[in-house]
């Protein structure tokens, strides 16, 4: 139930019979406090201006045009003109019961479903997958998985850099020390990095041979190509092994490399070229837009072709689009790309829409995230000044976990401990990132994303194994538990409890929407605060009578149902006891 859009639609339609403007909002949005009703408009204030009337006035006038009360018991206007709404309880519990206690039954995905591209992981080759890739990677994989939840098709695209100047010092050093073994491999892509960085350095012969073999490459040459391939397919292991570890749903099929599009980079030239959009700077093949200037007022270039003849990483975005419209047919493409490479994208997208490699229906976002700090507040660093390494990231996180998993339960048989240390130690890492606002940067802390208190992983994961504890302890005592849909709120806390459950929806399509991750991770987090506050006040395996009982089981059964499924969707596992 979309409960945000009908009491939004219901309220307009009054406004307009009350003589408020076309294009007034209702604005309805979740009340603070239980004092003020369970959801309040806000748009009056702003229409009564327009009309020049007293907001109250107004207020009285819509609430005598709106007919609420098939799902309120009450509405009230409170302050200078709110509209305060307190929702029935005898509808609260209608539509809880139709769910069948199943999260997804909450959920009704939207009519029209789009073909969404979703950008995301796409690291650089060269090296291996280092902590700046970790958030692109886990906010993708949940944008992913939350807009095929909510019903769209979703087509991954992981934008991998393979090609550019440096894999010409590491198939130079690929062909230089690994001739004969033809299935060698490649143990520690970053030392073999740094190995060729520092031969390509000190070493003008290798210098001088790199630089032909980018040459080649680029000009197809066959064993250059080869060597390439070797070492890309490689590389591209040690992504999917990380990927695994995290349980991200990206596989070889969502590969298409910036290589991928090497052949249809003249064709981008062809056509900037035929509408008269490009212009030579400084020898280069630039394309200059209005809008975009320096502080001082220099206009800033689009490069697509160095005085050299190479392309650019603008160009292969450019290629990128072109194919995700005209073959792909999208109808939204989304791009998880770090803030700092913001300017890029408003550039390419401007340009795109211009040339018409975009059609206007098709929408372009970039979707930018912040920095991941250390404690220091810099850039997540190791001692010695070198990026983390994601596989030695996760490692410690499952360290860290299977102490805290030791201490709770240390009875526990050893491999059951790994397990469920590895479900909470990654599951820490991502809920990390993906709880707080992707556009700010955030500090790296392992004490606080491992904490069982507050907005943590396992702060939820422990909340949803309690509930199956209880239904456990229930079939332990009665040999079989069936749970039946009858319910019937009386205490505050059971009404609260299932006004937030009954937000699920409106979430998730805001996420779907807007991109923000962090709103579904509140959310969670505030019906766990909810479970916990019913759960207190509210016996469950002590009610009463078994109708009460029944009534309550039923509560926890779909928290313990919405839990599990909206950290699946964040690609976190529940362990069901921990
Ligand atoms: N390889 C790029 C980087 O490491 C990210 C690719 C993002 N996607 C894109 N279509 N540009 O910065």
């Amino acid at each position: 139930m979309k409960i945000i859009a009908v009491l939004n639609s219901r309220i307009e339609k009054a406004l307009l019979q009350a003589g408020a403007p076309e294009s007034s909002d209702a604005l309805v949005s979740y009340s603070k406090s239980a004092e003020f009703g369970d959801y309040q408009a806000n748009g009056v204030m702003a229409a009564a201006k327009r009309m020049n009337l007293k907001p109250r006035d107004l207020a009285v006038k819509v609430l005598e045009q709106m007919d609420l009360s098939d799902l309120a018991e009450k509405v009230e206007i409170a302050g200078p003109g709110f509209i305060n709404i307190f929702i029935k309880t005898e509808w609260l519990e209608q539509q809880l019961e139709l769910c069948k206690g199943h999260a997804r039954n909450l959920l009704q995905t939207e009519p029209e479903s789009q073909r969404i591209i979703v950008d995301y992981s796409g690291p650089n080759l060269a090296k291996e997958m280092h902590v700046g890739h970790l958030r692109s990677t886990i906010i993708g994989d949940a944008m992913a998985r939350l807009l095929e939840l909510s019903g769209h098709e979703v087509i991954r695209q992981n934008h991998v850099g393979d090609w550019g100047t440096q894999f010409g010092m590491l198939i130079t050093l690929l062909a230089d020390e690994h001739k004969s073994d033809s299935d060698f491999e490649l143990a520690d892509l970053e030392q073999f990095y740094r190995q060729a960085k520092s031969r390509f350095d000190q070493d003008p012969d290798f210098a001088e041979r790199a630089r032909k073999n980018v040459v080649a490459l680029q000009q197809g040459d066959a064993h250059c190509l080869s060597l390439w391939q070797r070492f890309i397919n490689q590389s591209m292991q040690h992504c999917f092994a990380i990927y695994q570890r995290l349980g991200v749903s990206l596989n070889e099929n969502h590969t298409r490399a910036e290589s991928a599009y090497n052949e249809d980079l003249p064709k981008i030239l062809v056509v900037l070229t035929e509408q008269n959009l490009l212009e030579q700077s400084e020898g280069a093949q630039c394309v200059f837009l209005p809008g975009f200037e320096t502080k001082e007022g220099t206009p800033l270039p689009i490069i697509v072709q160095k005085s050299d003849g190479a392309f650019l990483y603008a160009t292969t975005d450019l290629a990128a689009i072109r194919y995700r419209c005209d073959k792909l047919q999208a109808n939204r493409v989304l791009y998880f790309v770090d803030v700092r490479q913001s300017l890029h994208f408003k550039q390419i997208f401007a340009l795109a829409y211009k040339a018409k490699f975009a059609p206007i229906t098709c929408s372009l976002e970039h979707m930018p995230f912040g920095t991941m700090l250390g404690e220091d507040k810099k850039p997540f660093k190791t001692r010695s000044g070198d990026l983390v390494k994601l596989e030695d990231l996760l490692d410690e996180a499952e360290q860290r976990a299977y102490q805290l998993v030791s201490q709770k339960q240390p009875d526990l048989v050893d491999h059951e401990k790994k397990r469920i240390a590895r479900q909470v130690g990654i599951g820490a890492v991502k809920y990390a990132d993906l709880s707080k606002n992707r556009t700010s940067d955030y500090v790296f802390n392992w004490d606080s994303m491992l904490s069982f208190e507050g907005n943590t992983a396992p702060y939820l994961q422990y909340a949803y194994a309690r509930i199956q504890s209880i239904f456990r302890k229930l079939e332990d005592e009665k040999g079989s538990l069936s749970v039946l849909t009858k319910l019937q709120l009386k205490e505050l806390a059971e009404k609260q409890l299932a006004l937030k459950l009954l937000q699920f929806n409106d979430i998730v399509l805001s996420v779907a929407s807007e991109g923000y991750p962090h709103y579904l991770c509140k959310y969670l987090y505030e019906l766990t605060q909810s479970y916990m506050g019913f759960y207190e006040q509210c016996p469950v395996l002590k009610a009463e009578n078994s109708e009460i009982q029944q009534s309550r089981l039923y509560l926890c059964a779909l928290t313990a149902s919405v839990l599990r499924l909206g950290l699946d969707v964040l690609g976190i596992e529940t362990p069901d006891s921990m």
